[in-house]
């Protein structure tokens, strides 16, 4: 029997899974329980590690899955994910990934979905309250949200990035996060709003401050300069302090003990900045975006879009295209001059450029949802022509909420990004393509994210020898959404 801790311990899960895979123990012999939920039997103690056996080859592709998966509400999802983790390796089946059709496969991108689809929900609808102020004039907010599954850990950068400045909480059952004078921290989750009751709130800033106080820093005189003594009983963490010396001493010997678990980073992005922006109530350009609305609903809704003048040059508006629950988007820049007037995503040359790059990387654009950040064709007139123009930041900006809509709808296990405005639309501005290209790893969009170049780039470049070496590159960067091989 093998316990994991109540919520989201991938690493811990890895771990265990390495363990029992390497001792050649396959599922059906393995229990996993949610610590917390059952006691009724020991853990097992893991069996030593068979050296012979370690090294399996895994698909890159089921890291990340697994990493979503776990982060899932179902009990279940160990025992799925080592299930997974042995027919992959032990079993020999290493293409089962590919296969939709296979339960286990099936269940553990529906946990994925879920998951991902949550996330970017929490960031759309967390909202925060102002709790307080210290002297300093620091406002502290806190938020109460009630989640399925174990994401908190998992979206709480998105806050960290947009509300670097104040000092926050938020608290939900499965877990909460508080980013207090520039750290995160994170910690077990409450039952109830806290904000609702001040003992209960106070009782969790004491442990937040157990949590983050750090013995080896210790400076008792300093503390009682910095905070007279006086002062200390109105501070919920005060009545901590004297406990905190007296077991300071023991702590710091355990400290340099016992290395440090780092707890796992995830990317840092800059992305989904105005994440579902609400419009102000007096901006009647951008029409709501209602989140229960369907893709084919946003897609009628995107036609009155108002929120940049590039409407006013337009046929239409080109909204995404494609199965609401495809397991690959693609995020192009714009519509051309082709797609501006049949009305759909990449139907001209770069279209058809795509297309074969795509059959060449052995993925079908039919089972892809591919759409564009920007909505509206940019162009200047020139003679007879429309000569397109790049989208800048307002563009880019004032579609995003389109865009985030349509990722939350179809919430993919993989994304991929096509040139520079896509990858400034949600990866941030910071992102190069000539420099990212690749695998983003550890985005919380999708189970994999890929950053490549757009297809008109290759159009454009005049040296035959030069364009076919790109669009080779372009063709093994999208083979990284089918399943290049990694080690767990
Ligand atoms: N280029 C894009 O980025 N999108 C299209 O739909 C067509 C060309």
């Amino acid at each position: 029997m093998m316990r994991m801790p109540p919520g989201r311990d991938f690493g811990e899960w890895r771990e265990k899974a390495r363990g029992l895979l390497a001792a050649g123990i396959p599922p059906e012999r393995v229990l996993w329980e949610d610590a917390g939920h059952a006691d009724l039997f020991e853990e097992t103690p893991m069996p030593p590690p068979a050296a012979a056996a370690t090294g399996f080859r895994i698909p890159a592709f089921f890291v990340p899955l697994a990493d979503a998966v776990a982060c899932h509400g179902d009990p279940r999802r160990w025992a799925l994910l080592y299930r997974l983790l042995w027919r992959l390796t032990r079993g020999g089946e290493k293409h089962l990934l590919n296969i939709a059709s296979d339960p286990d496969v099936a269940t553990a991108r529906r946990f994925g979905k879920n998951v991902r689809r949550e996330i970017h929900k929490m960031h759309a609808f967390v909202r925060f309250r102002k709790a307080g102020e210290d002297e300093a004039g620091r406002e502290t907010y806190t938020a109460w949200f009630e989640p399925e599954h174990w994401i908190v850990a998992a979206a709480a950068p998105f806050f960290r990035d947009r509300f670097a400045n104040m000092d926050w909480s938020i608290f939900t059952p499965r877990g909460c996060a508080h980013w207090i004078g520039g750290e995160m921290t994170f910690a077990p989750g409450v039952d109830k709003d806290p904000c609702e009751s001040p003992e209960m709130l106070e009782e969790i800033w004491r442990t937040y401050y157990r949590s983050i106080f750090n013995p080896a820093r210790l400076k008792v005189r300093m503390m009682r300069s910095e905070m007279p003594a006086r002062y200390w009983k109105n501070l919920p963490e005060a009545r901590l302090i004297p406990e905190l010396i007296r077991h300071s001493a023991p702590r710091v010997k355990e400290m340099f003990a016992t290395p440090e678990r780092a707890p796992r980073s995830l990317e840092n992005h800059a992305y989904l900045r105005g994440l579902y922006a609400e419009p102000e109530p007096e901006d009647a350009r951008m029409p709501s975006i209602a989140r229960d609305a369907s893709l084919e609903e946003l897609s009628r809704r995107v036609q009155t879009c108002r929120a940049c003048p590039l409407w006013e040059r337009a046929t239409c508006a080109v909204f995404g295209a494609g199965p609401p629950d495809a397991r690959l988007m693609i995020v192009g820049e714009q519509p051309g001059d082709h797609e501006d007037l049949a009305g759909r995503p990449f139907v001209g040359p770069a279209g058809a450029l795509l297309d074969r790059a795509l059959a060449e990387a052995g993925l079908d654009r039919s089972a892809a949802y591919v759409t564009n950040a920007v909505k509206h064709f940019k162009w200047e007139p020139r003679g007879k022509r429309r000569l397109h123009r790049n989208p800048g930041d307002g563009e880019i900006e004032a579609c995003r909420p389109w865009l985030l809509a349509e990722l939350s709808k179809v919430a993919p296990d993989v994304l991929i990004f096509l040139g520079g405005t896509a990858a400034r639309s949600l990866l941030g501005k910071e992102t190069k393509v000539t420099r990212d290209r690749g695998w983003i790893e550890g985005s919380p969009l999708a189970g994999k994210v890929i950053l490549t170049v757009h297809p008109s780039f290759l159009l454009r470049n005049p040296d035959g020898a030069a364009r076919e070496r790109e669009y080779a590159r372009f063709v093994a960067d999208l083979r990284l959404a089918a399943d290049p091989p990694s080690k767990l």
